[in-house]
């Protein structure tokens, strides 16, 4: 028995900029972003948008009354907590009318969290003897760095939702092997708690993920006595386009069989999703599959998918998806291209009070949202949302 993806979905914010007016704002070339980035526009979050009402915009497409009873656990993965405590999945809880015996998690390692996530509820669901029972896997966050940085043109925001279960029929995708390890301690990324955007050394954040993806590569065909032809396809986490392009680039010219045409050299429809909604940390991965699987025209019904996962900090997987014969019915190209198309465009200023914004204690948040649902207020410590 396998465990499957019986679902998919994306939510993103109602609002982005587009790399063009921050290079202008910020005296750069254009094209170091649009082409050395890799990157057009990014997802931004007005004030009363936050990881919950993304989480809640891509988790309420696939939670129905019938499927949410035999919700047995729910893994948030994030490096974009605002509470050290109180998991993310306890608002998702009671906004999704989950049931009272759903177990609740939240999980750091920085955007490889929704890769345990998956590889958690997969044990979960082998070992349960409710035959019943599913799991939600939810990735969500937002990405910020400080303004006028180096990294400021790889911000972005963006979740993906993810029904897991031992249904086997009119799934996605069926998760298969998971491998190809590698952790080390490293300095790349961090967001110590008392700084407000993260410690990056980008150069060096760079170095380390194709290092591990060398090692990942070579230690997962062999764990499971793989060739590279026996992949279709490689997703890589994608922080910003132009990293997918090298790591793939690296992939190609480490197996030259590769130009046999079986495997796709160019990875342009794979990180369309991530060109439009930019970085979203423990998302982006799984942003890249929907954009191969939505965007990309070949058939991968019954093809072997590698996933490259990467967390700074440093840890890294790769596992591999086989994708099921009724994917293309249940996916949702045309809904999340009008989510991605009817993004307002912010200007510079608005975008940088969206930036700026500072949560406190007893707020009523300015309303900028006008779908779904928003953050209201903070009151006495608790976050009130409004499903509109
Ligand atoms: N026209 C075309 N290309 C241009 C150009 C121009 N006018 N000017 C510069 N470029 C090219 C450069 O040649 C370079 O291309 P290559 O990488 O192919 O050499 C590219 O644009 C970027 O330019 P720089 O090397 O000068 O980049 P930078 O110092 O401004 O910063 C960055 C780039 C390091 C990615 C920075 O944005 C950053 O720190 N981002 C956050 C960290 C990050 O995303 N790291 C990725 C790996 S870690 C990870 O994956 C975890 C995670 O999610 C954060």
């Amino acid at each position: 028995m396998c465990i499957a993806i019986e679902d998919i979905a994306l939510g993103t914010s109602g609002y982005c900029i587009s790399l063009e007016t921050l290079a202008m704002h910020n005296s750069i070339d254009r094209n170091k972003y649009l082409v050395g980035i890799g990157q057009k526009n990014f997802s931004i979050t007005p004030p009363d948008e936050d990881i919950i009402t993304l989480a809640y915009k891509a988790a309420s497409q696939i939670i129905t009354k019938n499927n949410a009873k035999n919700i047995k656990f729910l893994f948030f993965a994030t490096e974009s907590s605002f509470d050290n405590s109180k998991s993310a999945g306890t608002y998702l809880h009671e906004l999704l009318q989950l049931p009272e015996d759903c177990r609740i998690i939240e999980l750091k390692q920085a955007c490889y969290g929704g890769t345990a996530a998956l590889l958690l509820a997969k044990s979960f669901l082998e070992t349960t003897g409710d035959k019943n029972a599913k799991c939600l896997v939810i990735t969500s966050d937002i990405a910020k760095y400080e303004l006028m940085s180096n990294a400021e043109p790889t911000q972005g925001a963006s979740s993906v939702a993810m029904l897991l279960s031992k249904e086997n029929d009119n799934a996605i995708a069926l998760l298969e092997h998971f491998g190809g390890t590698v952790t080390k301690n490293s300095n790349d990324f961090s967001k110590p708690n008392y700084m407000r955007y993260p410690f990056v050394n980008g150069k060096l954040s760079i170095v380390i993920y194709l290092s591990f993806l060398k090692q990942s590569i070579k230690k997962f065909l062999s764990e499971f006595n793989l060739g590279i032809e026996d992949f279709r396809a490689i997703c890589y986490h994608t922080p910003f386009p132009k990293m997918a392009y090298k790591a793939n680039d690296m992939v190609q010219k480490l197996y030259p069989e590769l130009s046999s045409g079986r495997y796709i050299s160019d990875i342009k429809e794979q990180v369309y999703y991530n060109s439009e909604i930019g970085n979203s940390y423990t998302a982006s991965l799984y942003l890249s599959l929907l954009s191969l699987l939505e965007q990309d025209c070949n058939d991968f019904t019954n093809k072997r998918i590698g996933m490259f996962s990467y967390g700074s900090g440093s840890t890294c997987e790769l596992f591999t998806l086989i994708i099921s014969e009724s994917y293309k019915q249940k996916l949702r190209k045309e809904f999340n291209l009008k989510l991605i198309q009817n993004r307002k465009f912010a200007e510079y200023e608005e975008y940088k009070f969206f930036h700026d914004f500072t949560y406190t204690n007893d707020t009523e948040i300015p309303v900028s949202s006008d779908s779904v649902i928003r953050l209201k207020s903070i009151k006495n410590h608790v976050r009130n949302y409004e499903l509109l």
